[in-house]
C-alpha cells in the first residue's frame, strides 16, 4: 500500500494537540488514578496519542463546573454567545487542513470527506448564532380580563453531550453548539475512539471567548458506562443529548428517569434507498453512492437497504458495481482515496457475519465480500456488491454500518413502502424518482423523521435531523435545535386596578 504516511506531527498549529481533557478551564489528567487508554489510526493501528481515562468523579467535577458556570452564562445576551459561535465557527475555517488531518488520522474518513465535515460542522456554530437571536416569546390572549400572559424561552441549565465517533466534530457542533447558543453550559463526552477532533474544538471554543466551565470535556474509553451513568443521574445536569446505538439511547433514557432530564435521542437507523424504473440512471448510482460509501458506509443514514424496481434491477446492479470497482481503498490521507477504513475491528467482523448471512439466505455478493488483503493491519473491507436480497436476511433487521451494498427487488409501490416501513426504526429515507407525485406519496408514507429525493446525503445545519420509532426523538439543527436546550415560561400578570 503506498501510504503517505501523515501523522499528527504534520498538524501545524500544535495548540490543537491537548491531550487532556478539560474541566473548568483547567487541561487534566484522571484525577484519581493514572489511568490512559491510546488513540489509534485505524488504517495502520499506530498509536496516535495517550489520553487520560477519566471516570465518574472527575465527570462529577465538570458538571460542578459547568453549573456554577451556568450562574452567570446564562446572562449573557444572546448577541454576546452569536459572535463567539461566529468567531469558533471562523476559525475552524482558519484551521482547516489541521482539524481535516486529525480526524481522518483517528476515523479514518478521507481527507476531502474530513475537510467537508469541518465546513460542516463550522455551518452549525454559525446557524446556532442566527437562532441564538430568534428565541422568541409569545404574547398570550388572556381569558381574563384582570390578566395578561406572555411567554419566554430561556436556557435549560447544564446540557451533556455524548457525541459519536463516526462525526467527531459535527455531532459536537451540533450539539454544543446549539446549548452553547441556548445560553446552557456544557459537559462534553466525545467518543473514545475520536476525541482529538472533539477536543481541538473545544481549544478553539476557548479561544473564541467561551469561559471557564462553559465548555468542559470528559476523555474516557473503558469508563464510558460510569461516566454516561453519572451524567444521566446527576441532578445538576438538565439535558442530555446522545448520538449512538437504540440499545445504549434506551439504557441512558432508563437512568435518566430517576432525575426527569429533558433528552434529544438520535439512535440507530436502518435507511430504505427506492429507485424506481422511471429514475434517472445517473442520479440513481451518483445519490446510491453517496448514501452508501460516505465515511466507509459509518454514518446512521447509510443506505442500508436499496430497494430496487424490477424493471431496471439488473441495469441498476451493473452500473453500481462498474462504479464500485473503481473506488479507491486506502488510509484516508492517500491521494484518491474514496473509501477508508472502518473506525474499528468489530465493524469488519460484524460486516463479514452480514455478508455470511446474506450468502446462506440466498443472497450472490457480485463484487467483494472480503476483508482487503495487503493492506497491513488496518480495519479494511472490500467495498461488496449483494444482489437477490431478501427479508430473512440479518440487514434486513440491523445495520451494517459498513460499504456493503445489498439490492433487493420489487414490483409495486405500495409493496416498496410496505418493506421499508417494516423496521423497528426510521432515521432516514430516500427515493430516486422523476415522478414527482410519487415522491410526494412516497416521502409522506415512509416512517422515517428525513426523506431524501433525487440525492443521497441529509446533511444540512437548517434542515432538523432526527428520526421516529426506535431512532429516537429530537431535532438537531434546523430552527428545532435550539429548542431542545430552552424551556418556556409563561409569566400572569395581575392588572386589576
Ligand atoms: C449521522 O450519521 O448521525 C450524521 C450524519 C449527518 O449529519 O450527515
Amino acid at each position: 500500500m503506498a501510504n503517505q504516511k501523515k501523522t499528527l506531527d504534520d498538524v501545524k498549529n500544535k495548540k490543537l494537540l491537548k491531550h487532556k481533557g478539560l474541566i473548568n478551564g483547567e487541561w487534566v489528567d484522571c484525577s484519581s488514578s493514572k489511568s490512559t487508554f491510546d488513540v489509534v489510526d485505524p488504517a495502520t493501528l499506530d498509536k496516535l496519542a495517550t489520553l487520560p481515562e477519566m471516570d465518574k468523579h472527575d465527570t462529577a467535577k465538570a458538571v460542578d463546573a459547568a453549573h456554577e458556570a451556568f450562574k452567570t452564562w446564562k446572562k449573557t445576551t444572546a448577541r454576546q454567545r452569536a459572535r463567539m459561535l461566529r468567531k469558533w465557527s471562523d476559525l475552524c475555517h482558519e484551521n482547516v487542513d489541521d482539524l481535516a488531518l486529525i480526524m481522518t488520522l483517528e476515523n479514518g474518513k478521507t481527507l476531502a470527506e474530513a475537510k467537508g465535515e469541518v465546513v460542516y460542522g463550522a455551518s452549525f456554530l454559525e446557524w446556532f448564532a442566527t437562532q441564538a437571536e430568534m428565541t422568541h416569546g409569545q404574547v398570550v390572549p388572556p381569558a381574563n380580563p384582570n390578566q395578561r400572559i406572555v411567554t419566554f424561552k430561556q436556557a435549560i441549565g447544564v446540557a451533556a453531550c455524548l457525541a459519536p465517533w463516526n462525526f467527531p466534530i459535527a455531532m459536537i457542533t451540533r450539539k454544543c453548539g446549539a446549548a452553547l447558543a441556548a445560553g446552557c453550559t456544557t459537559v462534553w463526552k466525545p467518543a473514545g475512539e475520536t476525541p482529538l477532533s472533539a477536543i481541538a474544538q473545544a481549544v478553539l471554543a476557548e479561544e473564541a471567548g467561551f469561559p471557564k466551565g462553559s465548555i468542559n470535556l470528559i476523555t474516557s474509553l473503558t469508563t464510558v458506562a460510569e461516566v454516561g451513568e453519572e451524567l444521566c443521574k446527576n441532578p445538576k445536569v438538565h439535558k442530555l443529548s446522545f448520538t449512538g446505538s437504540t440499545r445504549v439511547g434506551k439504557l441512558l433514557m432508563q437512568q435518566c428517569s430517576s432525575t426527569l432530564k429533558k433528552l434529544s435521542l438520535e439512535l440507530g437507523g436502518n435507511s430504505p434507498f427506492i429507485v424506481f424504473n422511471d429514475a434517472k440512471m445517473g442520479t440513481a448510482i451518483e445519490a446510491a453512492i453517496l448514501a452508501k460509501f460516505r465515511n466507509s458506509g459509518q454514518t446512521c443514514v447509510t443506505a442500508n437497504r436499496v430497494f430496487v424496481q424490477s424493471g431496471i434491477y439488473d441495469e441498476f446492479a451493473k452500473q453500481l458495481t462498474e462504479k464500485i470497482k473503481t473506488l479507491k481503498v486506502g488510509a484516508g490521507t492517500e491521494e484518491g482515496v474514496f473509501v477508508g477504513p472502518l473506525t474499528h475491528d468489530r465493524a469488519v467482523e460484524k460486516a463479514l457475519a452480514h455478508i455470511e448471512d446474506a450468502k446462506q439466505h440466498g443472497g450472490q455478493v457480485v463484487y467483494g465480500g472480503k476483508a482487503m488483503e495487503g493492506m497491513g493491519k488496518g480495519y479494511f473491507l472490500q467495498p461488496t456488491v449483494i444482489t437477490g436480497m431478501n427479508t430473512k436476511m440479518l440487514t434486513t433487521r440491523e445495520e451494517t454500518f459498513a460499504p456493503v451494498v445489498g439490492l433487493y427487488k420489487f414490483e409495486t409501490e405500495e409493496e416498496v413502502i410496505e418493506l421499508a416501513n417494516d423496521c423497528d426504526v426510521g432515521l432516514g429515507g430516500f427515493v430516486i424518482t422523476e415522478n414527482m407525485a410519487r415522491s410526494w406519496r412516497v416521502a409522506e408514507a415512509l416512517e422515517v423523521g428525513m426523506v431524501g429525493v433525487n440525492l443521497g446525503m441529509l446533511s444540512a445545519c437548517e434542515s432538523p435531523f432526527g428520526g421516529v420509532k426506535g431512532s429516537g426523538f429530537g431535532r438537531e439543527g434546523g430552527t428545532q435545535g435550539l429548542d431542545e436546550y430552552l424551556v418556556t415560561k409563561a409569566m400572569l400578570i395581575n392588572v386589576a386596578n
